[in-house]
């Protein structure tokens, strides 16, 4: 995947068919054209990715959703298979999100399948790994990342898929507790590494998104660190005031990023 930066907003289960049109109109007010710098993907509930399509429609902005089978059809009531959702307009879908690892009780070895079915339908997943917060304060947090990642990648061709990988210590999630910018650059080094133990080149290109309470007011000193290339975005997406000052604050990292490569 060449290498880019990306800011993922995940709308989790909110919106309906007014206020997603409501929220896309603002983003585009506040954001008349995107940036070259960084992709934008919207991840909105699953029965409003068709909505969405049209809402995004020339706009430059992508489409994800939140969730998808592991399965590419069959009899699997209540599943929805991610060739729909590539029929449908996206292009993403996140995979492990640590509320399917609580509420659903999503496996690593699930998501490892799940990613694999995305990448057999088109769609580039969005691996979610994590640690809680009793892991990391009784020195597990590598253990538990470097589990996930291979759990994920064991069903990768590092060689030619796309993925994108999203570190979400589940302390952070929508606990107002952004993890430190050190503490997110140990651990995208650490994914890296780990990844590159496969393949180097691979690594080196892979995107490393931050997810967990990420604002306006952090979004910078989080984006600043080498090895953070964007973010995903629970509450903070559904406010198109802090959203768009997200992308801004990425966008200058990912344009001065940009002059540093050329
Ligand atoms: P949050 O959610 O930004 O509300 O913490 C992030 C996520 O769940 O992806």
């Amino acid at each position: 995947m060449k290498k880019a930066h990306w800011l993922v907003g995940n709308w989790k289960m909110h919106g309906n068919l007014a206020a997603n049109k409501a929220l896309v109109d603002g983003l585009r007010q506040r954001l008349p054209t995107l940036s070259d710098a960084v992709q934008m993907v919207l991840c909105p509930a699953l029965p409003y990715v068709a909505q969405m399509e049209g809402l995004v429609a020339g706009t430059g902005i992508m489409l994800g959703a939140q969730n998808a089978s592991d399965h590419l059809k069959g009899a699997y009531t209540g599943e929805t298979s991610p060739m729909m959702l590539k029929e449908l307009g996206c292009g993403f879908v996140i995979i492990g999100h640590s509320e399917r690892r609580s509420y659903q009780g999503e496996t690593d070895g699930l998501m490892g399948r799940k990613a694999l079915a995305a990448i057999d339908s088109g769609l580039v997943p969005i691996i979610c790994v994590g640690e809680t917060a009793e892991e990391r304060d009784s020195g597990r947090t590598h253990e538990v990342l470097g589990r996930q990642l291979d759990a994920a990648f064991g069903y990768i061709r590092t060689a030619h898929d796309n993925i994108i990988v999203a570190y979400e210590p589940r302390w952070a999630i929508g606990t107002g507790i952004a993890a430190t910018p050190e503490i997110v650059q140990a651990e995208h080094s650490f994914l890296r590494s780990r990844v590159a133990q496969r393949d180097a080149d691979f690594a080196a290109r892979l995107p490393i998104l931050y997810g967990g309470s990420l604002k306006a007011s952090n979004a910078k000193s989080v984006f600043d660190m080498p090895d953070v290339d964007g973010g995903l975005i629970g509450s903070a997406a559904l406010n198109p005031d802090e959203f768009v000052a997200i992308y801004k604050a990425l966008d200058i990292i990912a344009r001065k990023a940009a002059k540093g490569n050329a």
